[in-house]
């Protein structure tokens, strides 16, 4: 006799015992399958935040030094002037933070910060145990012996030439206050040139761009703000192009202009320059993908957001393309780079010459949506890491032959003169989950983590043949 199961739901599904088992089987393998993809992803996200530097170092034992964890314990000196007894009693000290002892001109860690011309790095002195080392914040000099005048600067590796080009705001002026109000400034002076096949001796190629003496009304008028040149090589025209945030003394030009040149060291023709897209533009960059279309990128909207879109054929102008990316994220300073087909941007806040806390973001089309994962400085202190190493960036290098390993470049500026502001480069890699991606696929991070790791001194491999 059948008995009837009340409990049992009617189905739809005929089937005997032995398929209803593997039916089952299948539904709790599957299920298993997620649970092990979920715990796999939590465990892994718990290892990272929890700073087990193992899970993120490198496999290739070429990058690991770049991926040592350094840390800085720097001693906060205690405050000036006499204070009563009673007053200490009464008031506990606040604690000085090491950002109020960067921004005070006449703190004793100065020397930190801006260490002095003694521990300059000489390429052509040093030639033994240093050579090759960089050391972020000390003064660079050039092969004639002079500090490297780049600033706001970015890089071109000249395939043709096999050589890199080193662009940047040449600040060898004295620096004043236009208005009391007003941002510290030095007089535009040009576009300085370095050329390098190693990436550390740097050779001096003079201004390629040069400020205009005489006509007052010209953008490049001495009296006007030129920052941040950028050049990209145009492989369908064999020019050399030249982007650069254009500003009056006040900063309310907001403008981009565009130079062009036949060689790298120029010197480049000033074209023109406007307003892109229509929209005011400030901090900017220009980013050269590897299907030939660049692209340029600029604060906008009162810094409040970035804008992001192609060049024309020959890199002269936008096109009507644009998209407003990191709305009401008030970010500047963009350095993009890509790594296996995804775009990476480290941006800072918007803090004029005082640095801040970097943020780096990732998106899978250059056009957007871009997402923000977060704080990439690892090593040094907190205070370290919430300054961006006390710097700002302005670039990201792709080591060639180093896949995922790039050279952070970034200036540390002084601005109580500005001509001695400092270079910040440090090692930037791309792997491992990031911290905090918004998206996940599967329960897997989307994005891999962006890292830039503080040292004192480092160097790339010896064996590192990418330079030639
Ligand atoms: C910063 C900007 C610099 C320079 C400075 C002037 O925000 O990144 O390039 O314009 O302001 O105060």
């Amino acid at each position: 006799m059948r008995m009837r199961n009340k409990y049992r739901k009617p189905t739809n599904l005929r089937c005997n015992a032995g398929s209803l088992c593997s039916l089952s089987a299948a539904v709790w393998g599957l299920v298993g399958c997620l649970l092990m993809l979920h715990f796999y992803s939590v465990l892994h996200q718990k290892v990272v935040q929890g700073g087990d530097i193992q899970m993120r170092m490198s496999q290739n034992p070429l990058i690991r030094e770049f991926e040592q964890v350094e840390e800085e314990n720097i001693q906060i000196p205690p405050p000036r002037g006499k204070r009563s007894p009673r007053a200490i009693k009464r008031r506990p000290r606040r604690a000085t933070a090491l950002i109020d002892e960067f921004l005070d001109e006449s703190s004793q860690l100065r020397h930190v910060f801006f260490p002095d011309q003694r521990t300059a790095i000489d390429p052509k002195k040093d030639a033994r145990n240093d050579s090759f080392s960089y050391y972020p914040g000390r003064i660079w000099l050039d092969t004639d012996g002079n500090p490297i005048q780049a600033h706001g600067g970015g890089i071109l590796y000249d395939e043709k030439l096999r050589t890199y080009f080193w662009y940047g705001e040449y600040k060898d002026g004295p620096t004043y206050h236009g208005h009391k109000k007003g941002a510290a400034r030095v007089d535009i002076i040009g576009v300085g040139c370095y050329s390098s096949k190693d990436l550390w001796t740097w050779k001096n190629e003079g201004i390629v761009l040069a400020a205009e003496e005489t006509s007052e009304t010209h953008d490049l008028h001495k009296s006007n703000v030129l920052e941040r040149p950028k050049v990209v090589f145009n492989d369908k025209t064999g020019k050399y192009v030249m982007w650069m945030h254009i500003d009056d003394a006040n900063y309310t030009k907001a403008s981009v202009g565009v130079a062009i040149s036949n060689s790298p060291t120029g010197p480049f023709d000033y074209l023109y320059s406007r307003r892109p897209h229509g929209f005011d533009s400030r901090d900017m960059a220009i980013f050269k993908d590897d299907d030939g279309v660049a692209y340029l990128i600029y604060s906008s909207d009162d810094n409040s957001e970035l804008h992001i879109g192609p060049l024309n054929q020959d890199y002269l102008d936008v096109t009507r393309v644009v998209r407003r990316i990191l709305v009401g994220q008030h970010r500047e300073a963009p350095a993009l780079f890509k790594h296996e087909g995804t775009y990476y941007m480290i941006t800072s806040g918007c803090t004029g010459w005082a640095p801040n806390e970097a943020l780096a973001h990732a998106a899978e089309s250059i056009l957007g949506p871009w997402e923000t994962m977060g704080n990439p400085c690892v090593g040094g202190n907190k205070d370290f890491r919430l300054t961006t190493f006390f710097a700002q960036s302005t670039f990201v290098l792709p080591l060639p032959g180093l896949p995922g390993s790039f050279i952070f470049m970034a200036d540390r500026w002084n601005p109580a003169d500005l001509r001695n502001s400092r270079y910040v480069w440090l090692p930037l890699t791309v792997g491992g989950a990031a911290d905090g991606p918004l998206e996940y696929n599967f329960g897997f991070p989307l994005w891999s983590r962006v890292s830039i790791y503080w040292h004192k001194r480092w160097r790339l491999p010896y064996t590192w043949s990418g330079k030639e």
